[in-house]
């Protein structure tokens, strides 16, 4: 039987680790040739061993999503190892623990985030659309939080403002690209239990309990969660999909009281 990503070439960013890495061996998994970007050559080395030993293919890719020609270079081994691009999976994405309020956020911090939230987003669609355009089309998938959907009382200012910037962006991506048959969608996951969310969060068993309790589904969410929606946007079953902000929260924004 033939996977659902057959023939696709797929670009990930942030593969190394969580929800990158998942997406990387699924996509492998259904078909796909990915192009496996993150800044930490080792970890994304080791995400497309797992994709190999799955099964799959894969290419690893050292680049910083912040940096032009880090990008520009990746796009190019990419098109020159799969002959074309087709996905483009923004997952790379910073939360910092100085990110607060706007009245206690470093520039440094704020412009770090933007930096990788939302630049790396600009320059991986910069580089990596005109190659979905020579494809025939394709899909790009922007992941932002579903942080830019509703306010916290527990404050990361920089980081929501960078994830509302990409369902903004996202709709213009779709008005723009949709009459040349690329589709642009935004996943607004809610806290899925990755290292970027454990390393500051699930630490605590009172800040764990505070924030389960607000989920109805009543536990964190899972990366595959969030994958089996990628795997949809990046396949031919969203070919009508376009512009959407779509939520894998268990039900939290929902969630009045
Ligand atoms: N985990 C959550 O609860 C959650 C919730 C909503 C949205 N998100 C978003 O989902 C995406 C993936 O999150 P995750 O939880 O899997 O994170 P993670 O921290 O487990 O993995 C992120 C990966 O991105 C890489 N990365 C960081 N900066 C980079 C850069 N400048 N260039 C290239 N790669 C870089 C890291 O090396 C890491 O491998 C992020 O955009 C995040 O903001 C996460």
């Amino acid at each position: 039987m033939s996977g659902r990503l057959e023939g696709k070439s797929c670009l990930i960013t942030g593969a190394g680790s969580g929800m990158g890495r998942a997406a990387t061996v699924r996509f492998a998994r259904e078909g796909a040739r990915v192009v496996a970007c993150d800044l930490d050559l080792d970890a994304v080395r080791e995400t497309v061993a797992m994709a190999e030993a799955a099964g799959g293919r894969a290419l690893a890719v050292r680049a910083d999503v912040s940096k032009e020609s880090d990008v520009r270079e990746a796009v190019k081994a990419g098109v020159k190892a799969h002959g074309r691009l087709d996905v483009l999976y923004n997952n790379a994405g910073i939360m910092p623990a100085g990110d607060h309020s706007v009245v206690d956020t470093d520039e440094a911090v704020w412009d770090k985030v933007l930096a990788v939230n939302v630049k790396g987003v600009y320059l991986v669609c910069k580089h990596g659309i005109p190659e979905l355009l020579a494809a025939g089309g394709g899909s790009v998938i922007n992941v932002a939080s579903f942080v830019a959907l509703l306010g916290c009382t527990v404050p990361q200012d920089a980081y929501t403002a960078s994830k509302g910037a990409l369902i903004a962006l996202t709709k213009s991506l779709a008005v723009q690209f949709g009459p040349k048959r690329i589709r642009s969608n935004a996943i607004c996951p809610g806290p899925i239990e990755t290292p970027l969310l454990s390393a500051w969060l699930l630490k605590e068993p009172a800040e764990k309990a505070k924030r389960l309790n607000r989920i109805p589904m009543g536990r964190f969410g899972k990366s595959e969660d969030v994958v089996n929606l990628a795997l949809y946007l990046a396949s031919d079953e969203s070919s009508w999909t376009n512009g959407a902000a779509l939520v894998v929260d268990g039900g939290i924004t929902s969630n009045y009281f």
